[in-house]
């Protein structure tokens, strides 16, 4: 139990009460019950715009708010992010086809409560190589998860990150990061995906943050294109991500985006 109301750390990390658990756990299962949703509507032939919409639509009939929407003068409730598409995704008119990746990332805000999650989804199925990334992504961020409980640091989980996706022979992205969230979108810390053991802020009790790496089959390095959002790996090689919003508890971590029907990872039919 934490008593120290609006605390801030050293490194300028709140430390949040007991009770603001509940509103965040609240947040986090709408955005991954939105998720869940849309494993149904990811084929062949759907375009990107059209997953956004159906995205919109269940934020708004669950009196939630997207963060997304006029933030930094984005215009979506989600983020697609296609094969060698990195993060932030703009979608549109793009038509999924046979095999294709995507990232479908997602915040919704509840009575002022910031819950982002993101994870993977294949059009139709993947081949060795694409289904081996996704795997590969989504252990990593469990191993940064593990990672993540009091006296243990920052670098603590992006060192876990980064030794397991490397020992795979993958690269770590290093030009985006998780962050703190709660009340606010993007709070300090940057949790990076890389690091070394025992390096950055101790991790206490009462802080929320999320973790959400992406892993490239090639080489780490990205770009931005002229839109300015889209980010895509400068050799054109695919990468994956998925990302959770998390709270430190008295032993280690409550995932407040857990999937509530088990659809985090995806199946391919
Ligand atoms: N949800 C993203 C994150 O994980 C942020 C998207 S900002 C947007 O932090 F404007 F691109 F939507
Ligand atoms: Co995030
Ligand atoms: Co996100």
């Amino acid at each position: 139990m934490n008593t120290h109301k609006g605390r801030l750390t050293k490194d300028g990390i709140r430390i949040y009460q007991a009770s603001d658990f509940e509103g965040m756990n609240v947040a986090g299962q709408l955005a991954a019950h939105i998720l869940d949703e849309m494993s149904a509507h990811v084929y062949p032939g759907q375009t990107t715009g059209e997953i956004d919409r159906l995205i919109t639509q269940m934020v708004d009939e669950a009196g939630a708010v997207s963060a997304t929407i006029g933030y930094k003068g984005y215009q979506h409730a989600s983020c697609i992010s296609v094969n060698h598409v990195v993060c932030h995704g703009i979608p549109g008119d793009k038509v999924l086809k046979e095999g294709d990746i995507l990232n479908v990332d997602v915040t919704v805000i509840i009575d002022g409560w910031f819950g982002d999650t993101s994870r993977m989804y294949v059009a139709g199925k993947p081949n060795r190589k694409a289904e081996r990334l996704i795997q590969i992504t989504h252990d990593a961020l469990m191993k940064g998860i593990e990672a993540a409980k009091p006296g243990n640091t920052f670098g603590d989980i992006g060192n876990a990150i980064q030794v397991y996706a490397e020992s795979h022979r993958m690269s770590v992205v290093r030009d985006f990061c998780g962050h703190g969230l709660g009340r606010v979108f993007h709070a300090p810390p940057n949790v990076l995906h890389y690091g070394r053991a025992g390096t950055g802020a101790v991790l206490e009790e009462g802080m929320f943050f999320t973790i959400e790496p992406m892993i490239n089959i090639g080489r780490p390095e990205t770009k931005v294109l002229a839109d300015d959002w889209t980010a895509v790996t400068r050799d054109k090689s695919l990468s994956a991500q998925f990302e959770h919003s998390i709270g430190i508890t008295a032993d280690g971590c409550q995932i407040f985006t857990l999937s509530p029907t088990g659809k985090f990872h995806p199946t391919y039919g």
